[in-house]
């Protein structure tokens, strides 16, 4: 047995890790920059918005842990800019959370080229492209690279067609990316939320708007926090997860796979 298989520890210990963790103003990115500080990682928090990032910082208890970039991944040189601020303050990324992302809906007819190029970009071009600018700065022992499809990237739902393509596009290149890096020793793994309540999807919610199509049809009929992905980011991008490469992991209280009924 090998010294990996012999070795436990706490689940999900990021301790002496450097992570560079995008989405992390808000929402699901913004508790897993958190999560990641507390379990001992250093986090090169990402975000276009600056305020939001300000916030994060305060809360963290360990202000020399985190580091705060607000960018538009989008932009032609951001994701050169991220790696090279993460080399700069802390050195080589071990870990990369790809958690930046934007949903919207609408019926085929009406969604304009405009609309599929930016959905396509912001969700599916903000991961690969900052994948391909940091990959060549992960250290020889390698790490992991967790990127955020959606369970709308392994199910047909109605008027969603250029995000769920888009987040099917980070389900498909998750796969692709563990099969270029594997032998760097470079895992990559994604998580696909469910419904899960931020400030993305907070007003839908409280307007009850998903109540019969997700909530109640779901085996885990509670909405889902924003701990419940982060728990999920962590695992994957932690050493317990050691030999899990190349899979997208529904985290979504049974929607994606089952469907309840009284
Ligand atoms: N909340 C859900 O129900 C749900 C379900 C499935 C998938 N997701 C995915 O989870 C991720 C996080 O979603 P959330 O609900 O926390 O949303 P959120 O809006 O609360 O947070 C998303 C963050 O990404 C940032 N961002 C967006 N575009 C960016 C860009 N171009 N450059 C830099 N930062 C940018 C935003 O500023 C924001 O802070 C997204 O990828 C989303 O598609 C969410």
């Amino acid at each position: 047995m090998n010294s990996r298989a012999e070795s436990l520890s706490l689940p999900g210990q990021l301790t002496g890790r450097t992570a560079i963790v995008t989405g992390a103003a808000s929402g699901i990115g913004r508790v897993t920059a958190d999560l990641f500080v507390r379990r001992g990682a250093r986090v090169l928090a990402v975000d276009l918005h600056a305020d939001g990032l300000a916030e994060l910082a305060e809360r963290i208890a360990t202000p020399d842990s985190l580091h705060t970039v607000a960018v538009d991944l989008t932009d032609a040189g951001a994701p050169d800019h991220v790696a090279q601020s993460c080399l700069e303050r802390f050195g080589a990324p071990n870990v990369l959370a790809n958690i930046a992302g934007k949903a919207g809906d609408g019926p085929l007819e009406d969604t304009t080229d405009e609309d599929l190029d930016f959905y396509l970009r912001v969700n599916f071009g903000t991961a690969f492209r900052l994948s391909r600018a940091t990959v060549p700065h992960f250290p020889p022992d390698g790490g992991a690279i967790v990127n955020t499809s959606s369970t709308f990237g392994l199910v047909g739902v109605r008027g969603s067609a250029p995000y769920s393509a888009a987040k099917g596009a980070v389900t498909s290149v998750t796969r692709q990316l563990a099969a270029d890096l594997g032998r760097r020793n470079i895992r990559v793994n994604a998580v696909a939320p469910g419904l899960i309540a931020t400030p993305a999807t907070q007003a839908k919610i409280d307007a009850g708007l998903f109540d019969d199509s997700v909530t109640r049809s779901r085996p885990l009929p509670r909405v889902g926090v924003p701990a419940d992905i982060a728990n999920a980011v962590a695992f994957l991008a932690s050493e317990d997860a050691a030999f899990i490469t190349g899979v997208t992991v529904p985290v979504c209280g049974g929607w994606s796979t089952t469907r309840y009924r009284d």
